[in-house]
């Protein structure tokens, strides 16, 4: 540890208190004030983690201000560029590259698992038919605690790794059914002779009646995809994933909260949000620049969605690696007139809010939800499957975030204080006296 400090003075008391500096491989020093409250008697606050940073980790590195991201140490411009999903996978969870054979064997148990118990798919038929296929996942996820719960140990490492697997290798599964369900169409199995993304397309797609072949450009297209969303550091998510984790919950039921998290608009469900935005646009008629005009009104409460992001303050590394995917899977693909369209709008769009002051003075960027939705209309992927397909992404980084969590022996349940704003000392009055 460093031995830099920081030194907090009391005005009211003049008591003065060193806190130790601590100092992150990389990115900015950290006051460690764990010790504030004994010393001073004082909280901190910080609504929305401003400034706070709520764990150490050694899994993702993130620079918003040079808009890089790494994951265990590589750029993931490199990871996009050579690596595969699943290698990422095994990145994350194991802090090395596998050699050849240390990732076929990893391939082959992922595989192995892809399978669910035939008492989960009842599951299903308990929602409503138009039920979002993010609900559903919450709840089948969250019921895969009930499956593997009994002779789980969260502190054997063994049964950590299996859990990881479990969770990679089911989620396609879940994911894929949640689609089914919602169509009246009949569940197809996971097929092992496929790759992880043609097996997840296979089982979107395909039809018991029919020939089906996984096309291998969506395929690779969508393990770019994940490679890109597999870890984000401490999101709302997977901050979610670690504070429900952190009581000692079942892992799957800390994920499947984790899920619910990321559903909301501000988070992964801003990828459905930016297609409606931009189907708007081309519906209207009016300018780019009246949207652009309403996003900077403070009167509305309109928002240019996939612009913005609390940590990238400079364009993000996983929107520049989307939007040229997205330049070639259009520019190969046929009959995505209506995907063309789009993707010009958002260029348009794109182009004016950068050239716009209130934009540049607040370093509003396309952040990794502006493009990808675009991607996934082309693929015939509907809107309300794109945060699905993004929880199945990150299911990786959120099972790496709390095994890295639990792995560390003088964890803590995680358990926030607040700055208390409401009345004290009330007299309950009888029913009959009110
Ligand atoms: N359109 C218009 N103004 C914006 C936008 C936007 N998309 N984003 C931020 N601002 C303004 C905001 O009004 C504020 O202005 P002022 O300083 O005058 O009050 C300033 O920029 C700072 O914004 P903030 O809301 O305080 O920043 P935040 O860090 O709390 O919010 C955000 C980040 C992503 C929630 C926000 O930028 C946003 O709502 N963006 C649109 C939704 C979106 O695209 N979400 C996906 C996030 S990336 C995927 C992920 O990581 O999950």
């Amino acid at each position: 540890m460093s031995s830099e400090t920081v030194t907090i003075i009391d005005d009211a008391t003049g008591k003065k208190v060193q806190l130790p500096l601590l100092s992150p491989t990389s990115g900015p020093k950290t006051i460690d004030i764990s010790t504030l409250y004994k010393e001073l008697g004082y909280f901190t606050y910080d609504p929305g983690f401003m400034s706070t940073a709520s764990c150490s980790s050694a899994i993702t590195f993130l620079d918003g201000q040079k808009g890089v991201l790494q994951y265990r140490g590589y750029p993931i411009e490199q990871l996009a560029e050579q690596s595969s999903y699943l290698e990422v996978c095994f990145i994350l969870i194991n802090d090395k590259l596998p050699s050849r054979q240390e990732l076929v064997d990893f391939v082959n148990e992922v595989t192995n698992h892809t399978m669910l118990h035939e008492a989960l798919k009842r599951f299903y038929s308990g929602f409503r038919r138009d039920a979002h296929p993010m609900a559903i996942m919450v709840g089948v996820v969250g019921a895969l605690a009930a499956f593997y719960h009994d002779h789980m140990d969260i502190q054997n490492p063994e049964h950590r790794r299996i859990t990881a697997l479990r969770l990679i290798a089911k989620i396609p599964t879940i994911a894929a059914w949640s689609y089914r369900y919602a169509m009246g169409k009949p569940f197809i199995y996971p097929n092992n002779s496929m790759s992880y993304t043609e097996n997840f397309l296979n089982m979107m797609f395909s039809m018991p009646s029919e020939v089906y072949h996984p096309d291998p450009l969506l395929a690779k297209a969508l393990d770019l995809i994940l490679i890109l969303h597999a870890d984000h550091e401490q999101n709302a998510s997977t901050a979610t994933v670690r504070l429900a984790g952190s009581s000692g919950a079942n892992p799957f039921a800390a994920v499947a909260a984790g899920i619910a998290a990321l559903w909301g608009p501000a988070h992964g469900g801003a990828n459905e949000a930016v297609i409606r935005m931009l189907m708007d646009i081309n519906e209207s008629g009016k300018s780019l620049q009246s949207f652009v005009d309403r996003a900077k009104d403070k009167d509305d409460s309109f928002r240019l969605m996939g612009f913005g992001h609390r940590v990238y303050k400079n364009y993000d590394p996983r929107a520049k690696l989307i939007r040229k995917i997205c330049h070639q899977l259009l520019g190969d693909m046929e009959s995505t007139g209506e995907q063309k369209k789009l993707l010009e709008t958002a260029m348009a769009l794109e182009k004016v809010a950068l050239e716009d002051d209130y934009f540049v003075k607040r370093n509003l960027y396309p952040n990794v939800d502006f493009y990808y939705g675009i991607i996934f209309l082309a693929m015939g992927i509907p809107m309300n499957m794109f945060t699905v397909i993004l929880s199945m992404a990150r299911t990786i980084g959120w099972i790496t975030q709390w095994t890295e969590m639990v792995s560390d022996e003088n964890y803590k349940i995680g358990r926030p204080r607040q700055l208390y704003t409401g009345p004290i000392d009330l007299e309950y009055i009888p029913m009959d006296k009110r």
